[in-house]
């Protein structure tokens, strides 16, 4: 059985794992990959978003299952140019994956099902804009319409930073066509957490929740980026609160998708915040979180492929997924410089002693092979994932592992699940 991962990242390296470790034993192939999924198979040469290059690969090789993970090559239509060829594929189509490829579109869907969400308003005036900010006041969240790669997203403190991030996005065109529609949403207060759900059309199977950190910072302080570290499960996602997830958000979305003539198949990531016990929807994505994935996937007991292929034959249930009675902590190492420049072609050093700690797995991210030697090739570089019986045993794994890798300008945070923490301390 031959699986193709498209994708370059941490999430592109885990779900390759996951399927490499498949008791159907499958050839592993992602393009264009990385250093660590060079390791599970072959690496082929086309760019994620490389639909041409792609599906002439796909159509000499016959790949039994394409598993497609940024939102780029979703959001132009691979799945659907994938499918019409015949391939089993696990993603959802364009239509679907809007929700992420235009934040209006989502805030649209969620107004009309009945998602509790934030207040939102749409422009593309950039005096309409402030003037709106100005009567709204702060803290206030300005996003660009479209995909800007993770940077669209400001949230302002202050009146003058909003009017500045509508009028970097609106006039300096910082986002490019992705910012010349900005979405202005209410601050939602509370605290943040991940849910992953996989959906076959019509049945939702929701994944163990998990908590990010996006501030480039301890403490969360400072620019956000891509994710510095996830832990699984978050406790903040209780039972009641994942009822009302299940109800009030992946219900409610799909009722209103299919209303009109939109089929969601794949992996549909809701961002919340938690509210007293309320969850809102912040973001959806059309693709598995990076690093959520790395710390889910790590707690997943068994095959993934019986799920994959039930979201593709709309056959998924329950009883496909277990969960390990474990808890995992993903660390990410960042280049020195990141979210803003950095450096490339730096060696990775003791990734083998890393991968031999117990129950941990150093999951690539930005690496590329240089002959024999791992070097850095992007920002975030590794994600460090642990398992452990409690939280502080997965944390201690996870970072004896960090400080045994090594490459010049690393970074990290050291406190990676701090709101968990304190909650275990607190009883
Ligand atoms: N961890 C945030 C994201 O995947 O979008």
């Amino acid at each position: 059985m031959k699986i193709l991962v498209v994708g370059n990242g941490g999430r592109e390296h885990t779900l390759a794992w996951k399927l490499a470790n498949d008791s159907a034993k499958p050839e592993i192939f992602c393009t264009p990959g990385n250093a660590g999924t060079a390791a599970l198979g072959t690496n082929l040469e086309f760019g994620a978003t490389d639909l041409a290059g792609i599906k002439a690969w796909c159509l000499g090789n016959k790949p039994d299952l394409i598993v497609i993970g940024p939102e780029a090559p979703l959001c132009m239509g691979m799945a659907d140019v994938l499918e019409a060829e015949g391939f089993r594929v696990f993603g959802p189509g364009q239509a679907a994956a809007e929700l992420e490829g235009s934040k209006q579109f989502a805030k649209e869907i969620m107004k009309a099902a009945g998602v509790p969400t934030s207040a939102y308003e749409t422009f593309t005036d950039p005096d309409a804009a402030c003037a709106y900010v100005r009567g709204r006041g702060a803290p206030i969240v300005i996003k660009a319409d479209g995909l800007a790669a993770g940077k669209g997203v400001t949230v302002a403190e202050t009146v003058d930073q909003a009017e500045a991030a509508i009028r970097d996005a609106l006039e300096g065109n910082a986002f490019g066509d992705a910012g010349s529609r900005v979405v202005i949403e209410d601050f939602l207060v509370g605290e943040e957490a991940s849910i992953l759900a996989l959906i076959d059309g019509e049945n939702v199977v929701m994944l163990a929740s998990s908590q990010d950190h996006k501030r480039i910072f301890e403490k969360d302080e400072g620019p956000n980026t891509g994710g510095m570290g996830a832990y699984s499960p978050a406790s903040i996602v209780t039972e009641s609160v994942l009822k009302k997830v299940k109800e009030e958000v992946y219900d409610r979305t799909l009722t209103e998708l299919k209303k009109r003539g939109i089929t969601y198949k794949g992996v549909l990531y809701a961002g919340l915040m938690i509210d007293d016990g309320q969850p809102s929807v912040v973001e959806f994505n059309c693709r598995f979180g990076d690093p959520e994935t790395q710390a889910v996937l790590a707690r997943w007991d068994g095959d993934m492929l019986p799920a994959i292929n039930g979201v593709i034959d709309g056959n998924l249930s329950e009883d496909m997924i277990q969960w390990k009675d474990e808890h995992s902590v993903c660390v990410v190492m960042v280049a020195g410089g990141y979210p803003g420049d950095y450096a490339k072609g730096d060696e990775i050093q003791n990734l083998d002693k890393a991968n031999a700690i117990d129950d941990t797995v150093v999951f690539h991210a930005g690496t590329a092979l240089d002959g024999d030697k791992v070097v850095t090739a992007g920002g975030r570089v590794l994600g460090i994932t642990s398992l452990g019986k409690d939280l502080p045993d997965a944390l201690s794994k996870a970072y004896i592992a960090v400080e045994t890798i090594s490459f010049k300008g690393a970074f990290y945070r050291n406190d990676i699940a701090h709101r968990e923490l304190r909650r275990l301390e607190n009883g």
